[in-house]
């Protein structure tokens, strides 16, 4: 997710795109860059890492005054964060320049096509691709060649575009990616987010999938791809900047909780093409997974998945414990490093450690560049966007989904399973990001149970199965941001230990989803029960057994056990959100705790 700025007005747009870009750095802040025309020139400056650093580059080189101009702030899907790769980018004439929010899925087979016609790349970025497509369409009518451009492209975008033939306008577009303009005294804006515009204009249209709109200084016109006017519909915005860059929402937690339908659809259309890509060693004969805490619990999932679909031996280990272990790796283990940052001084170590053996080294991981991705053989993108929150959860859902991809590409292509069960398994995880959606419209019932338990002193989750680390993984959601000593534990475990810590005064989460331990589950409950132990129960919707034994139940749709942690997941991330925020808890920074943890 990038963030982009456009303004056209009478006042200078420097300073009015880089407090833009700013209120966008939530969206990405892998390299910033802006482009402005006058005197038909295009001036470019760009570089690598935070908005701040733009800002030092145009102190040190300035750029002319000007009225017009576009900027971006990154988050690297293709190609990592360099100088080049970074936004805005310039068509062969120097005439176009464009900057993009989104992935332009067929990218490859137009740069070929464009490379013929003569056109030269600079990137790595899929985005490059439309500055030449423009620069190729361009007869003298920017919206027009911009169009024509767009009806050649297969993906997602909002663009913003600018060209020294017309320094009086810029063209923007958006499909699938958000992009709002709007109206203000001192000129027209373009923006993928309110924050960006709210101290210059209240009155916004949020553009629709497959418009394209005309800024000039004093007015905004709309067209549909087939060159149609579109009639716009102003939107009032009710909201202060700080609450605009959570999308409404009171924290980027609660926001990033959201956002995991739209991560799973991404992960399920881009991340599949790419995991296609991925040429799996033939070789291999043992599976090692290393990850630190919540990367931990989506590697122990893992086990679950390649074992059951690969039929290969997979064994899951902390990255800290790995690298001292002098691990039995060998040149046939395939060591799957699994990190949202790609940064966690552990795991690059446990990495490092493995390749010194010999291991075939792939990654899971959310930063395009980051260290993990550039020591790992091949690199599974999860696309989930910037993670803000401390807590890790549209993250750890696309590492899960990540998991199931790869599994299920993994064993057909070891013929460990049949076409039939791998197409039913893809019409499942098809569904997932539906049935994620269908949990998030029932928080405020989670809500309501956080409410009644938010002052008891300790937690438990139990789960069984591909659910154990889901139980794992509700802990750890809990106790990082409600600071409340909570333990994740293997439900089987109960009478060996934990069953002595029952008591009134403890909460005991249950994961009993429907599966063939379902009977089990309850048996664990009724045990619970009969010591007074506060239980709440996640279970599935239509359950009607669970009510005859717990009355606090979060229930969740119907799905195949095997894929259920896609969805246990998410009440768990919101009953933890909700309990930390009932006692009144900094839940986005939590204390001690740190986004990336890059020291030992
Ligand atoms: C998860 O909510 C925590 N923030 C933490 O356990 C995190 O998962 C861990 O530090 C690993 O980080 P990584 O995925 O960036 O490697």
């Amino acid at each position: 997710m990038c963030g982009i700025v456009g303004y056209i007005g009478q006042e200078e747009a420097i300073p009015i795109l880089l407090t833009g870009l700013k209120r966008l750095e939530y969206r990405g802040y892998d390299s910033a860059g802006i482009a402005t025309v006058s005197h038909a020139k295009i001036e470019v400056r760009k570089i690598p890492g935070k908005i701040h650093n733009l800002e030092d580059v145009i102190k040190k080189h300035p750029v002319s005054f000007s009225t017009c101009g576009i900027a971006h702030t990154r988050w690297a899907t293709h190609g990592a964060p360099t100088q080049e790769n970074a936004h805005p980018h310039v068509s062969c004439d120097k005439k176009i320049t464009i900057v993009h929010n989104g992935i332009i899925e067929n990218y490859l087979k137009l740069k070929t096509l464009l490379i013929k016609e003569g056109h030269r790349f600079v990137s790595q970025t899929d985005t490059e691709v439309l500055a030449h497509l423009v620069e190729k369409y361009y007869k003298g009518d920017l919206k027009k060649a911009v169009t024509e451009a767009l009806k050649k492209t297969e993906g997602s975008y909002a663009i913003a575009v600018l060209s020294t033939e017309e320094p009086d306008r810029i063209v923007v577009a958006r499909q699938d990616s958000p992009l709002i303009i709007a109206e203000g005294k001192s000129g027209s804006f373009a923006a993928s987010d309110v924050p960006a515009i709210l101290e210059h204009c209240k009155r916004v249209v949020y553009l629709k999938d497959g418009q394209v709109a005309v800024l000039e200084k004093d007015h905004i016109e709309v067209w549909d791809l087939n060159g149609k006017k579109v009639s716009v519909k102003f939107e009032h915005i009710h909201m202060d900047a700080e609450s605009a860059q959570k999308g409404g929402f009171d924290h980027f937690m609660l926001k990033e909780i959201h956002e995991q339908p739209a991560v799973a659809k991404k992960l399920l259309s881009s991340g599949l093409k790419e995991l296609k890509t991925f040429r799996f060693p033939k070789k291999i004969d043992n599976i090692v997974i290393v990850a630190c805490g919540t990367a931990y619990h989506a590697g122990l999932v893992g086990k679950y998945i390649l074992e059951s679909l690969c039929g290969l031996p997979v064994w899951v280990d902390f990255s800290s414990e790995f690298r001292y272990r002098n691990p039995l790796v060998t040149k046939d283990t395939l060591l799957i490093a699994v990190s949202q940052s790609g940064e966690t001084a552990d795991t690059l170590a446990a990495v490092r450690e493995a390749k010194k053996k010999g291991a075939s080294v792939v990654s899971i991981c959310n930063v395009v560049g980051s260290s993990l991705t550039r020591e790992s053989n091949f690199v599974f993108y999860t696309l989930a966007g910037p993670e803000i929150g401390v807590a890790s959860t549209k993250a750890y859902t696309a590492q899960l989904l990540m998991f199931y991809m790869l599994g299920l590409e993994f064993s057909r292509s070891r013929r460990t399973i049949s076409l039939g069960a791998y197409t039913r398994a893809f019409k499942i995880l098809n569904r997932v990001p539906a049935l994620q959606l269908e949990i998030l419209k029932s928080k405020s019932a989670i809500e309501a149970i956080a409410q009644r338990h938010h002052h008891v002193g300790s937690f438990l989750f139990l789960g069984r199965n591909v659910n154990f680390p889901s139980a794992l993984e509700g802990a750890l959601k809990l106790k990082e941001i409600s600071y409340i000593p909570a333990e994740g534990y293997a439900a089987g475990e109960m009478k060996h230990g934990p069953i002595a810590l029952i008591d009134e005064y403890r909460a005991v989460v249950c994961i009993a989803v429907s599966s063939k331990i379902y009977d089990k589950m309850i048996s664990n409950i009724q045990e619970i029960k009969a010591r007074s132990g506060k239980l709440i129960a996640i279970a599935t919707i239509g359950d009607k057994t669970i009510k005859t034994h717990v009355s606090e139940i979060i229930s969740i749709p119907s799905i195949d056990e095997f894929f259920s942690p896609l969805l246990v997941a998410l009440p768990l991330q919101l009953l933890a959100y909700y309990i930390a925020v009932a006692r009144g808890c900094h839940v986005d920074q939590p204390r001690n705790l740190a986004k990336s943890v890059t020291v030992e």
